[in-house]
């Protein structure tokens, strides 16, 4: 996520105290939307993709399957995908340096055209993020692939299916999992995932494939078996719930100490969220798909360490330890998927809040309250959780670089001021 937009696209945020109150309709998921675009390149055939949220991650990604010869439509929540011309093989830099995921297209070029030449993504506020998984995986599957001038160059003549280990050090890898899926439904024979990621989001995508007409077994669960297929055809697909942006409405609920109804989110996709705001001392109840949230007035502190899924979700721990600042007590955070992913700690000090880092620990003291100021967003959740801040200090806050909340929250300042709340977008 390298800073590089222009003055233009440099809007701010100012918030005041605010209360919630009412219901949220959680958009589309953006990170099953991602990598199920993606694998719209595995066919000719014409794709049409429900529920995407309008965000400018998708629209990057948009992007970059017209470089690669895609037609796209997208009005609506709708994407239709049409096959243009299926030379292209090149993503250049230029794209990718906005947004990793867009690394996820090397699996399906592979697959289909036998040639890619993806641009490396560069680095990254949140921690050091490698693809050496990703390569590895692709590679088994028998891809050669060379790193030459910042780019990932891969042939393939024939893929042939095998048994890969897809662990890492930081556990399983949901991008890498979703590269080697895609490439794996149109290799020869079968092809075993262990250590694949469970995440909805994965399981989504093994859904959309095998609309398409792949054969997959065992996706949500650490071991994926692929049989491979001779080609696949379009498909017509919904996409989940935004897990991350329901989570984030439950944090911001708990920091307000506000009674909110968060509708169209899977429940059963945000289990170890709900377990940790219950601790917090929230009531919440489900029903189908809504998600009832009424803190108490104080919330307790807890302990909390991401994990994969189904633990405890890297991409909520900003928001959380928001939440954790006013807290009757000390909580601690244990990053274990991105341990320098702290850069929020920093702004939520100079909002009066009390957390000490070391390494990929932060110790949070809880206070009685937090002190409007002007903040910087340093990527997507960290934003987020600068939002919910905002919204429980005293006096007005400003938030500054807010395009990396525009990449992954759809409408966020409407929805929110739907439910009350006082947030106004300004030029910086
Ligand atoms: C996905 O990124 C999400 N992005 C991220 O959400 C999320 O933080 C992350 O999963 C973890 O849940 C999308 O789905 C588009 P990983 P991904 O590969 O797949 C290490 C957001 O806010 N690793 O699961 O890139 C890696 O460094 C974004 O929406 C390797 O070592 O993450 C990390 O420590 C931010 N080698 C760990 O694995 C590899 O080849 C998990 O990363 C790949 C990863």
């Amino acid at each position: 996520m390298t800073l590089w937009l222009g003055d233009g696209d440099m809007d701010k945020f100012v918030i005041q105290k605010s209360s919630l109150k009412g219901e949220i309709k959680i958009s589309g998921s953006k990170n099953a939307s991602l990598p199920i675009m993606a694998a719209t390149l595995l066919t000719d055939e014409e794709c049409r993709i429900s529920g995407v949220p309008n965000l400018a991650d998708i629209r990057t990604m948009i992007k970059i399957l017209e470089v690669l010869g895609k037609n796209i439509e997208f009005d609506n929540n709708v994407l239709i995908i049409r096959q243009k011309d299926k030379k292209s093989y090149v993503t250049p830099y230029r794209l990718v340096r906005t947004m990793r995921a867009s690394f996820c297209v090397l699996g399906p070029l592979l697959a289909r055209r036998k040639k890619a030449k993806v641009s490396l993504p560069g680095g990254c506020v949140i921690g050091v993020r490698p693809v050496d998984l990703h390569i590895k995986g692709l590679r088994e599957l028998g891809a050669k692939i060379a790193i030459q001038k910042g780019y990932c160059i891969g042939e393939a003549k024939s893929l042939r299916g095998k048994h890969i280990f897809l662990g890492g050090p930081f556990g399983s890898s949901v991008l890498a999992t979703a590269n080697v899926l895609m490439a794996a439904v149109l290799a020869r024979g079968e092809t075993n995932i262990e250590y694949a990621a469970c995440e909805p989001e994965i399981v989504n995508l093994a859904l959309f494939l095998k609309k398409m007409g792949a054969r997959i077994k065992g996706e949500g669960t650490p071991l994926i078996t692929v049989e491979g297929v001779d080609s696949l055809g379009g498909a017509d697909f919904k996409v989940i719930a935004d897990r991350i942006e329901a989570g984030t409405f439950i944090a911001m609920a708990l920091a307000t100490g506000s009674n909110l109804t968060i509708s169209g989110a899977n429940p059963f996709h945000l289990t170890s969220v709900i377990e940790t705001a219950r601790k917090m001392g929230a009531d919440i109840i489900c029903k189908n798909s809504r998600i009832n949230v009424k803190p108490k007035r104080v919330l307790s502190p807890v302990n909390i360490t991401t994990l994969p899924y189904p633990g405890f979700p890297t991409d909520l721990q900003a928001q959380f330890m928001a939440c954790l600042c006013l807290a009757d007590g000390i909580s601690m955070i244990t990053e274990k998927i991105y341990p320098d992913r702290f850069m929020h700690v920093a702004e939520l000090n100079r909002m009066g809040a009390h957390i000490q880092r070391s390494g990929p620990y932060a110790i949070i003291e809880g206070k009685k309250k937090l002190f409007g100021a002007e903040v910087m967003a340093s990527d997507l959740r960290a934003s987020a959780a600068l939002v919910a801040a905002g919204l429980v200090a005293e006096g007005k806050t400003q938030i500054l670089r807010i395009y990396h909340i525009d990449r992954g929250y759809e409408k966020l300042e409407d929805k929110l001021k739907g439910l009350g709340a006082k947030i106004k977008r300004e030029k910086q």
